[in-house]
C-alpha cells in the first residue's frame, strides 16, 4: 500500500488470496461495467436484479453445497437481515461471546432474547438451550473468529443444534474460498455439509477479494429472506459488476489452487518465524494471527513503530475485543513473500519477546 507517499508492506487486510488485484478479476470487473453500467439502480424487487446476480447466486449454491443462495449487499446486513427475518420477540438466539459485532447486532435487533455463550463452549450452550423452552431457537457463530482466527467447534455445534431443534447458523466470512482442499469453507475443513449447517453465510469482499455477501440455505429459507429481511429488500442491489467480477474470483478458487498453497506457506512460515522469535501466539492455525498486547497504548505505540518500519499493522483495541486484550491482528496473504514476513517478525520481537500469551 502506499500511505502518505511512503510504499507499506500491509499485514492487515482480509484480501487472503490476493484475488482483489488479479488482473483476470478486474478484467472481469471492467467488463462488467462496460456491460451493465456502474450502479445497479434499484433494490433486487424492483429491477435491481440482473442476470450477473442471478448466475451468481445458482454458482454459490452450486459451490457450497446448498440449493439456493441469497446476495446482500455487505456481511453486516446480511447477518441483521438473517436475524431480523427469522426470530422476533418470544424466540431466542444464541452467540458465541466472540462473534463478530455484525452477528451480536443482528440479535439485538431481532427482538428475540439475545443469550450469549462462553467461546467455544458447548457445554455451556448446552445448558443455556435447555433454560429454553418455548419460541424458535437460532444459534449463530463465526466459523473462524475474527479477531482470534481460531476455528468454532463446529461438530459440536452441529450435535447441540440436532438435540434441541435449533437452527444452526455459521459465519463463514473468514472461512469462505480459503480453507478446506477446495476452498469451500468451513463445511469441506470439518467434513460437515449442508444437512447438518441449515443456515450458512460468507462475504465476498475477503478471500474472494470483491464486496458484498451471500447466505445459502434450502427454498424455505431463501425465500423467508426474500419477503421478510428488510437489508434485503430496502435497499439498492451490489453493482452487476461486482457480481461479474466474483462469477471470475470464484472460477478462480475452484481453478487455481496455487493461491490458497501460497497463503497456507506464508502462514505456516510467519508461525514458525514466530515461534524461533519467542513472539507468543494464540491457537490460530488460520491467516488471522492475533499477538495480544493487552494495554491499548502499549499496542497502539507498537503498531505505530512498525509502520514507521514500513509494515502496516492496525492495532484492534475494545470494545472491539475484550478489555485488557488490545492486539496486533496479523493477517496473511497469498502475495506476502518470505523476506516481508522476516522483517515482521523481526520488528514485532524487538517489542514482545518476553510476553506471555
Ligand atoms: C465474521 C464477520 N462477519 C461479517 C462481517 C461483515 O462483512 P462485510 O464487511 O461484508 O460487511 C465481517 C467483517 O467485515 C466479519 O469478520
Amino acid at each position: 500500500m502506499i500511505i502518505d507517499g511512503r510504499k507499506v508492506i500491509s499485514f492487515c487486510s482480509n484480501d487472503y488470496l490476493g484475488l482483489a488485484n488479479h488482473p483476470d478479476v478486474k478484467k472481469a470487473f471492467i467488463s462488467g461495467v462496460e456491460q451493465y453500467g456502474v450502479g445497479s439502480g434499484a433494490a433486487h424487487l424492483i429491477n435491481g436484479h440482473t442476470k450477473a446476480h442471478h448466475e451468481l447466486e445458482e454458482k454459490l449454491a452450486e459451490f457450497t453445497g446448498y440449493p439456493r443462495a441469497l446476495l446482500f449487499s455487505t456481511g453486516y446486513m446480511a447477518n441483521l437481515g438473517l436475524a431480523q427475518a427469522l426470530v422476533s420477540r418470544g424466540d431466542t438466539v444464541f452467540e458465541d461471546r466472540l462473534n463478530h459485532a455484525s452477528l451480536i447486532d443482528g440479535g439485538l435487533l431481532s427482538g428475540a432474547r439475545l443469550i450469549r455463550y462462553p467461546h467455544n463452549d458447548i457445554d455451556q450452550l448446552n445448558e443455556k438451550l435447555n433454560t429454553r423452552e418455548s419460541g424458535e431457537k437460532l444459534v449463530m457463530s463465526d466459523s473462524v473468529f475474527s479477531m482470534d482466527g481460531d476455528i468454532a467447534d463446529t461438530n459440536g455445534l452441529v450435535n447441540t443444534c440436532r438435540q434441541h431443534d435449533a437452527w444452526l447458523m455459521l459465519d463463514d466470512a473468514h472461512g469462505f474460498g480459503v480453507l478446506g482442499k477446495t476452498g469451500k469453507g468451513i463445511l469441506e475443513h470439518t467434513s460437515t455439509t449442508s444437512n447438518d449447517v441449515s443456515i450458512y453465510m460468507a462475504t465476498l469482499g475477503k478471500a474472494v477479494g470483491t464486496a458484498g455477501a451471500f447466505i445459502a440455505g434450502n427454498d424455505d429459507l431463501i425465500e423467508t429472506l426474500i419477503q421478510q429481511a428488510r437489508t434485503y429488500v430496502y435497499t439498492t442491489a451490489q453493482p452487476p459488476a461486482i457480481a461479474v467480477a466474483t462469477i471470475e474470483s470464484l472460477r478462480l478458487i475452484k481453478n487455481e489452487p496455487q493461491h490458497r498453497e501460497n497463503l497456507q506457506t506464508n502462514i505456516n512460515y510467519f508461525k514458525q518465524c514466530a515461534k524461533e522469535s519467542e513472539i507468543p501466539l494464540g491457537k490460530s492455525d488460520t491467516a488471522i494471527q492475533p499477538i495480544i498486547i493487552g494495554e491499548v497504548e502499549k499496542t497502539v505505540k507498537i503498531s505505530e513503530s512498525l509502520l514507521e518500519n514500513g509494515l502496516l499493522v492496525t492495532a484492534i483495541r475494545p470494545p472491539t475485543v475484550p478489555t485488557g486484550t488490545a492486539r496486533l491482528r496479523i493477517t496473511l496473504s497469498a502475495t506476502q513473500t518470505k523476506s516481508q514476513i522476516e522483517l515482521l517478525v523481526e520488528h514485532i520481537a524487538t517489542h514482545t519477546t518476553g510476553n506471555s500469551y
